[in-house]
């Protein structure tokens, strides 16, 4: 059994049934190694009709996994910033969700003109929205602000025309929170 379960949990692409049953043995103490799961979600520049799909996908994920509801909310409202940033601001983009034993990453990728002074733009209240993002409701400068508030760590990168990368990690309660 165990070896079977180790051996399910090295592909990233099983039914979700298996990993939450690998995930719920792995609970109950019988063995070790807790599965890892990783799916990625295409995110599109610009694309205000198809924006927020890949983080209601994590959210549906993590839904499907009996994670707590209060940590999915908070997994979700960073992945719906972040989603709407690259929308807004960045280009292409990526959003995957990591599942490991003790922990969520939260890893958005866009190749969009990249962040010029990351500092600034963590500030609540600075934002580059133009006005039709503002006729949308965007553009309060709170997004980046509002993903340190709801993540355990956050990491922005941006190297000069390379893009942005915001990587984000939640504990998952009682199973590895480091304070
Ligand atoms: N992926 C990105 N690519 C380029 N610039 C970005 C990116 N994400 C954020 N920024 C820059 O950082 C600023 C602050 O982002 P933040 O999410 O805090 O606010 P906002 O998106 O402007 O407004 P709000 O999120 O409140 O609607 C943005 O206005 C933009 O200049
Ligand atoms: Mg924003």
């Amino acid at each position: 059994m165990r070896a079977i379960l180790l051996g399910l949990t090295e592909d990233a692409d099983l039914p979700l049934v298996k990993v939450r049953l690998a995930r719920l043995t792995a609970q109950s103490g019988n063995f070790k190694p807790m599965p890892q799961l990783k799916k990625s979600f295409h995110i599109k520049g610009r694309d205000f009709i198809r924006a927020g799909e890949a983080s209601i996908n994590v959210q549906n994920l993590l839904k499907s996994m009996d994670f707590d509801p209060r940590l999915i909310r908070r997994v979700a409202i960073c992945g719906y910033e972040s989603e709407m940033n690259v929308v807004m601001h960045g280009g292409d983009g990526t959003l995957s969700i990591e599942v490991d034993n003790d922990k969520l990453i939260l890893e958005i990728t866009d190749d969009g003109p990249g962040i010029e002074d990351i500092e600034l733009a963590m500030q609540a209240g600075y934002s580059t929205a133009n006005d039709d993002h503002r006729e949308m409701g965007f553009g309060a400068g709170m997004g980046l602000p509002n993903m340190k508030k709801n993540s355990d760590q956050i990491q922005v990168e941006s190297p000069p025309n390379d893009g942005t990368v915001v990587r984000m990690i939640f504990f998952i309660p009682d199973k590895g929170k480091s304070d």
